[in-house]
């Protein structure tokens, strides 16, 4: 009997234990950090070209050059299924400032400027950044802080200085007078190309005057003609910040009673499809190229940036130098 009572008690206290047991909570956590610790985040979903919205706060339509940027943007944007909002400043920096404050207001995911002066950048790019919409830089850097930027994608305009410095120096071996057509003002390749046609040029040849025709066609003639009637048959080469310029001057040069490519000497920069047929009419010696179809490039870099991933803090573009040689030949083949 009192063996049966001992047994009765064991099997009790078997059971009650079993049912603590079931019923007990999980385990402590064995260190604070792991009460705190949340649960481990789903994986964020990447985003695809189709859900990407894009602001381009384009500069103007002042160029050859630029048409074919605005056009690269456009279909790029068509082709990936980019939602584009895109906006025109006429060469403004006010109207860039403005497209940008009303890209943020508009909540889009990333940003595309082309600065079109380097400096005034750093409030509204700040602005962008607070609302945690990346910039990105194209064909024209700011100087700005690099953490105001994603990336700059876009030339090196200093080598296409130096580029056509070297040309200058191929065709005019003793030296000579030689005048020259400024881009834009305070813009990064009006600065580059002057500085780096420097580094290059021949201590023969004189530079007699420097003005800016702002990269336009209008502008360029309107300034060679006052070279013209300043120093008339005395200059023996120019050299031109962009090919739009380039045109203009052969225009007034022609006006002039002078032979473009032969009495004067012509170096510029872009080699867009006009520049390839002055060169086939022999108005024109050299283009060093200045590549505008950046649209691809942009949204593969924007959609990285939105998605987190790593990119260089410049992307350079890859550009070449066109002689009058086979400029024919290569002239259909132009894109720009
Ligand atoms: O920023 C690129 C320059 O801008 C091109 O050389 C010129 O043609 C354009 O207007």
């Amino acid at each position: 009997m009192k063996g049966s009572k001992v047994l009765l008690v064991v099997v009790i206290l078997a059971t009650l234990a079993a049912l603590v047991g079931c019923a007990a909570p999980t385990a402590a956590p064995a260190t604070s950090e792991e009460a705190a610790a949340p649960a481990a985040p789903a994986e964020q979903a990447k985003k695809t070209y189709k859900d990407l919205v894009v602001g381009y706060a384009q500069l103007g339509a002042e160029s050859e050059w630029r048409t074919a940027n605005t056009a690269s943007v456009q279909q790029a944007a068509e082709e990936l299924g980019v939602t584009l909002k895109f906006s025109d400043a006429q060469q403004k920096q006010e109207n860039q400032i403005k497209a940008i404050r009303s890209f943020i207001a508009q909540g889009v995911d990333v940003i595309g400027v082309p600065p079109v002066v380097t400096t005034g950048w750093e409030t509204v790019f700040q602005e962008a950044k607070d609302a945690g919409i990346p910039i990105i830089l194209v064909d024209r850097r700011a100087d700005v802080p690099e953490d105001l930027y994603a990336t700059y994608l876009g030339s090196d305009f200093v080598e296409e200085g130096r580029k056509a410095g070297n040309e200058m120096n191929k065709l005019l071996p003793e030296g000579g007078k030689i005048v020259e057509l400024v881009g834009t003002v305070g813009s990064a390749p009006a600065t580059d190309r002057f500085s780096g046609f420097r580094e290059t040029m021949n201590p023969n040849i004189e530079i007699i005057d420097s003005q800016s025709g702002d990269f336009t066609r209008a502008k360029g003639k309107e300034v060679m003609e006052a070279f013209l009637k300043k120093y008339g048959a005395e200059i023996t080469a120019l050299y031109a910040h962009n090919d739009d310029m380039a045109l203009g001057a052969i225009q007034a040069i022609e006006e002039f009673g002078l032979k473009p490519g032969t009495d004067i000497k012509i170096v510029s920069i872009d080699a867009v499809r006009g520049a390839f047929q002055a060169m086939v009419d022999g108005k024109l010696n050299v283009t060093v190229e200045c590549n505008p179809l950046l649209g691809p490039q942009f949204y593969d870099l924007a959609l990285k940036v939105v998605n987190g991933e790593e990119v260089p803090k410049w992307v350079p573009s890859e550009e070449s130098v066109y002689y009058p040689d086979n400029a024919a030949e290569i002239l259909p083949t132009r894109q720009y």
